[in-house]
């Protein structure tokens, strides 16, 4: 008790609190006791009880995932599973790109999934960044429509660009597709980087004119039926008659 330090709070203004001391002393000197308060101690037990709590119940590893996150993701399954009822599951051909890139709501769509997936390469409006700009008449592995889904689902440039078929459906990838030539041909801001090494080819079969299946090169001002003769039995479907 008769410890003395010279800055010692209680000894200046000469008021010992007289709260409860603990019944241990050493070398005489003695403790308050001072429990925690009752508040604190709550909220640490309950903290210990709610973490039992909630590893029970987000953790325990038998019951599907409850997170958030896991619901949100269930939820954005169902909802597209729902939207693609609509239109079927898509065939990443010519004429089903070209179709969608008709329709605004399917090109929203595919706008969201480039928004989520493909900007940080390619840039807000595929105006270009690391990955090359989408939108000129400038590519490097495609040549036809058809080709713009297979490198999304394949990936190019040995993984420079990834391969999304793990992580997207077809139908998301065909409407990336529809998307990509929706906005072909724009300038968007950004844009003017210089093509990558490589890209030297041009999407032959854009023209919406060149829609019979010979897959030939839509000549501007060529006749249909100019050398029709060479093909008639090759291609006797109705859209090249009706030319
Ligand atoms: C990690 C960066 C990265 C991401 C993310 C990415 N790309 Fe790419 N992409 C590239 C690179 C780099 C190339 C050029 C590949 C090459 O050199 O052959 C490319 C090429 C392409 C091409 C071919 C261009 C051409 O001229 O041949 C298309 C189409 C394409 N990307 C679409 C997409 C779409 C759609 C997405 C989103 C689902 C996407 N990319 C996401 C980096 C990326």
């Amino acid at each position: 008790m008769s410890s003395n330090t010279q800055q010692d709070p209680i000894k200046e203004d000469g008021h010992i609190p007289d709260d409860p001391l603990t019944d241990h002393s050493y070398d005489g000197i003695r403790e308050f006791d001072n429990p925690m308060p009752g508040w604190w101690k709550a909220l640490f037990w309950g903290s210990i009880v709610w973490s039992a709590v909630y590893w029970l119940y987000y953790e325990n590893g038998l019951t599907p995932d409850r997170s958030v996150i896991a619901a949100y993701d269930r939820a954005l399954a169902a909802n597209m599973e729902k939207q693609f009822s609509e239109i079927g599951e898509l065939k990443p051909d010519r004429a089903t790109i070209l179709k969608f890139t008709k329709e605004p709501k399917w090109l929203a769509f595919g706008k969201s999934v480039f928004q989520t997936n493909c900007v940080s390469c390619h840039g807000n409006n595929a105006e270009g960044k690391i990955g090359p700009n989408l939108t000129d008449d400038k590519w490097k592995n495609v040549s036809k429509v058809e080709d713009i889904p297979k490198i999304i689902a394949n990936g190019a440039g040995g993984n420079a660009m990834p391969a999304w078929k793990d992580k997207l459906n077809e139908n998301e990838i065909v409407l990336l597709a529809s998307y990509l030539l929706s906005v072909h041909g724009t300038v968007p801001p950004g844009s003017g980087l210089a093509p990558i090494k490589g890209e030297t080819k041009v999407i032959s079969d854009l023209d919406e004119s060149a829609d019979a299946p010979a897959g030939e090169e839509p000549q501007p001002g060529a006749e249909p039926g100019k050398d029709e003769t060479t093909k008639t039995d090759a291609a006797p479907q109705s859209g090249e008659a009706s030319k």
